[in-house]
């Protein structure tokens, strides 16, 4: 008797083989020019791309861009794509949005960076307030840095030696938040490269939706500040539990930590963020990627209480050397182009029209999964959608990572590219932009309807 052939979430893994295969035939044949370029060792640099994420998308090789503009890419072989996946966030607003381009041409012959504000850095500063309810803020280059000179301050108003990170997270290359727990222990993630240091000195690791954690881990009251998206997005999509923002907010006001919310991604869900929509009430608020409008720039935002905790330690510290701050932070450029961004961009109509998309992209990817009575599902904060192939909802990191299907995905995604439709290499998230077209909606979720037809025969 024949054994029955191995399946993976509703699928046939040696479909899973056959049809990737068949996608990256496809891929190459349609592709002469970016192979010719990028496909061999392309030289200069070290593994062919100035910067290694570049492979991690699941390709042949990677595909040289031409032009990019709204939601739609173009690649040198004069592919036109819906771009769903819009840098991976830093053109969350679409590419060039045109104040973006304006501000950038007013700016080019002004200068770039000076080292001092200018008069858009100081509308910034009031637009930051204005929207995001916070009193103070500071402006880096990188949501990375913005989370570690957040995390620095955090520890120096406190007092207290460490940080508090959920499984699963992510916030940029920050030292102290590359732990998790494998098998329930924390250590520092298996893929951290160069470094010595037991990171869990320095970093508590708990489940994401799990107060009772939550709880004992603050208890000593060593820890300065707890690091969290609202919704974890570095994962596969965990959502909070009704009531777990209003209990971390109790347990970390109880126990004197510090709350930092990181809304780098999840900016997705309104004007002010998740933070905004769902009246969180962090103490520090930090942004990044998306909010000069693919220009480097990220801010953070603090309380009162902290400035003023602040400004005691300066006072009382040596001058210079802080290890806050990097050269080009808040040059002109950025300035010039947050401004623009925040004032002109990030509108309650953009993003009206991004969450109608959004919906819309929701539900006709429910459809095909529903049709095919597939074990997978959609989550979904604001503009920003996922399907997991694996049962939902997921309730914290362990979930999420047992819940990727990397050969599976990795087929997916190649195959939506061959349809016109590039998502985002991590994970299966999607983005809406203010320039994304309804026909665009409906050209993925037919891509994603004949990819899963191509999958499940
Ligand atoms: C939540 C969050 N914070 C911070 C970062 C780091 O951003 P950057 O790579 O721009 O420093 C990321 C990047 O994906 C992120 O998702």
């Amino acid at each position: 008797m024949a054994a029955a052939a191995a399946t993976e979430r509703g699928v046939s893994t040696a479909r899973v083989g056959a049809f990737r295969l068949q996608e990256e035939r496809r891929y190459l044949a349609a592709r002469p020019k970016s192979r010719a370029l990028a496909g061999g060792d392309a030289r200069g640099y070290y593994a062919g791309v100035p910067l290694h994420w570049m492979l991690d998308w699941p390709l042949p090789f990677p595909m040289v861009v031409a032009d990019a503009e709204g939601a739609t890419l173009t690649d040198i072989d004069g592919h036109l794509l819906a771009d769903f996946c819009l840098g991976d966030t830093g053109s969350m607003f679409g590419h060039s949005p045109a104040p973006v381009v304006r501000a950038i041409a007013a700016q080019a012959g002004h200068g770039l960076a000076y080292m001092l504000p200018t008069e858009h850095a100081l509308a910034v500063g009031r637009l930051l307030v204005e929207r995001f309810r916070l009193p103070h803020w500071q402006v880096a280059t990188t949501a990375s840095d913005a989370n570690r000179f957040a995390l620095r301050v955090a520890r120096a108003v406190t007092g207290r030696p460490k940080v508090l990170i959920m499984n699963g997270c992510y916030h940029g290359a920050v030292d102290e938040t590359y732990i998790s727990l494998e098998n329930g222990q924390p250590g520092n993630r298996p893929g951290l490269i160069g470094q010595f240091v037991d990171l869990t000195s320095a970093t508590r690791v708990v489940e994401f939706n799990d107060v009772a954690a939550l709880e004992r881990e603050l208890a000593a009251g060593d820890v300065a500040c707890v690091i969290t998206e609202p919704v974890l997005t570095n994962c596969c999509m965990v959502l909070p539990d009704p009531g777990y923002h209003d209990a971390l907010r109790a347990i970390t006001r109880a126990t004197g930590t510090l709350l930092l919310i990181d809304e780098t991604h999840t900016i997705s869900t309104g004007p002010a963020g998740y933070s905004g929509a769902y009246g969180l009430e962090p103490d520090i608020f930090v942004l990044g990627k998306p909010i000069a409008g693919g220009v480097p720039a990220s801010a953070w935002g603090f309380t009162d209480a902290i400035a003023a905790r602040w400004d005691r330690i300066r006072r009382e510290k040596a001058p210079g050397h802080s290890g806050l701050g990097t050269t080009l932070s808040a040059n002109a450029l950025a300035m010039a182009t947050m401004h623009a961004t925040l004032g002109e961009v990030m509108t309650a109509e953009a993003y009206g029209h991004m969450e109608v998309l959004a919906k819309r992209l929701a539900a006709g990817l429910n459809g095909t999964i529903a049709g095919n009575a597939l074990p997978w599902h959609v989550a979904r904060v604001g503009a920003r959608v996922e399907f997991i192939c694996a049962p939902g909802p997921l309730r914290n990191g362990t979930e999420a990572a047992a819940a990727h299907a990397p050969a599976l995905e990795q087929a997916i995604h190649i195959g939506l590219l061959n349809r016109g439709c590039l998502i985002a290499p991590f994970h299966n998230m999607m983005l809406l932009c203010p320039a994304t077209a309804a026909s665009q909606v409906d050209q993925l979720v037919a891509a994603f309807a004949d990819v899963v037809a191509g999958l499940v025969g």
